[in-house]
């Protein structure tokens, strides 16, 4: 049975009755990695993958939850030491409390929710699952809160509920995507382009390793936490850099001895990444699919050997792609596993996937998993 009628049923039978239905999406990024709470540029789009929740205000204090994928039902309050234990509910509440805290209403609701995000694959199933119940409650409750503060609604309760201190990439993809389209955000101004994506001769394909590193959210904030060393150490020299992508190359330099080797090589790939976007870009209008992949590859390399969130495994799907012949490949999102994206010519994709499947089983004793990508709608009330 499809999702959408899977959700239905389990509300009517839990809550006998029906109610509105929200969905929102993972994320791809064709390029600007780690850049995103370095004031830099992302470039993500909306996919096809995301979650759906059907949610109907119950009139009491508590909020009435069922995971079908965890096939697990969960009720909390909504004040701050209500915190439930359950971390699919966290999410939830966090939300919930994010709102509040931003002068909105929220009461008690029912909901049921289930998804097709793979998890851990670095396609971002949290932020669907924050920026699907973002939109649904300022929708139910009708809050009138804008969009950029729903994106920062669902990156809060990961800051400040989930312990990851990610950028705003994620939920802000989630929330913005447009069918077809992808979207440069500068993350220091919060302006924004849609670009409309429809590579002729190519296609956009994820593999996933299938690997999910235990310590990866430690390992990122970790990241971070460099980059924001090497920047302050610079803002001493130049007060007027506010975050690490204001910086150049000469003025990171001069710090070079006051910092570990360590926070110097990670804002030495933020610099580099944070060009290769505009790079992109211009090669994007010139429809030169060829230099987008280039630098797709180049940013695999910062990736991998300067920024150190890469893996055997997305190291060996690289190095195959790039024996292969394929246009660009890349390990995409935060890293320590997940995918790369691959941007493959036509004719080169079939014989790529068959060859990837059979070298990577050989070597990691599994298939990678693949994920032909789909640029599709945000954040929406489904009425269909
Ligand atoms: C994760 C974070 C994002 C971003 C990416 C790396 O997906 O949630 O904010 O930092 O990693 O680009």
């Amino acid at each position: 049975m499809e999702m959408k009628s899977r959700i239905q049923e389990k509300y009517k039978t839990i809550f006998g009755e029906d109610a509105q239905l929200f969905m929102s999406a993972g994320r791809i990024n064709l390029i600007g990695e780690h850049t995103d709470y370095n004031g830099g540029f992302v470039f993500p789009g909306a996919i096809d993958k995301g979650i759906m929740a059907e949610v109907g205000v119950n009139g009491t204090e508590k909020v009435k939850a069922f995971s079908l994928d965890y096939d697990e039902y969960v009720e909390f309050g909504l004040d701050e030491e209500d915190k439930p234990d359950q971390a699919w509910a966290r999410y939830i509440f966090g939300v919930c409390r994010e709102t509040i805290k931003r002068g909105g209403k929220v009461e008690g609701f029912n909901t049921v929710f289930a998804g097709d995000v793979p998890l851990g694959a670095g396609l971002s199933s949290s932020a669907a699952l924050e920026s699907t119940f973002a939109y649904a409650l300022n929708y139910i409750f009708k809050n009138g809160i804008d969009k950029f503060e729903l994106a920062k609604i669902g990156q809060s309760d990961e800051h400040n509920y989930c312990g990851v201190n990610c950028g705003i990439m994620d939920q802000f993809a989630s929330i913005f995507g447009k069918k077809g389209n992808l979207i440069r955000l500068n993350c220091k101004t919060l302006e924004y382009k849609y670009f409309p994506f429809d590579p002729k001769g190519y296609r956009l394909v994820l593999l996933d390793t299938c690997v999910k590193h235990e310590l990866a959210s430690s390992a990122y904030n970790k990241r971070r936490a460099s980059c924001e060393n090497a920047c302050r150490a610079i803002q001493k020299n130049h007060p007027e850099v506010e975050f690490l992508s204001d910086a150049n190359r000469a003025w990171l330099e001069e710090v070079r001895g006051q910092i570990p080797e360590e926070d110097f090589l990670r804002a030495e790939y933020v610099l580099g990444e944070y060009q290769r976007v505009l790079d992109v870009c211009d090669a994007l209008e010139r429809e030169d699919y060829e230099t987008v992949g280039e630098l797709m590859y180049q940013t695999h390399f910062g990736l991998s050997r300067l920024y150190e969130v890469s893996c055997e495994e997305l190291d060996f799907l690289n190095k195959l792609a790039r024996k292969l012949d394929v246009t660009g490949s890349r390990v995409m999102g935060g890293g320590f596993g997940g995918c790369t994206i691959n941007l493959v010519r036509d004719e080169l994709y079939e014989p790529f996937i068959k060859e990837a499947k059979v070298r990577f089983a050989e070597k990691f004793g599994h298939e990678p998993k693949v994920y032909d990508v789909v640029i599709s709608d945000g954040a929406h009330l489904v009425t269909d």
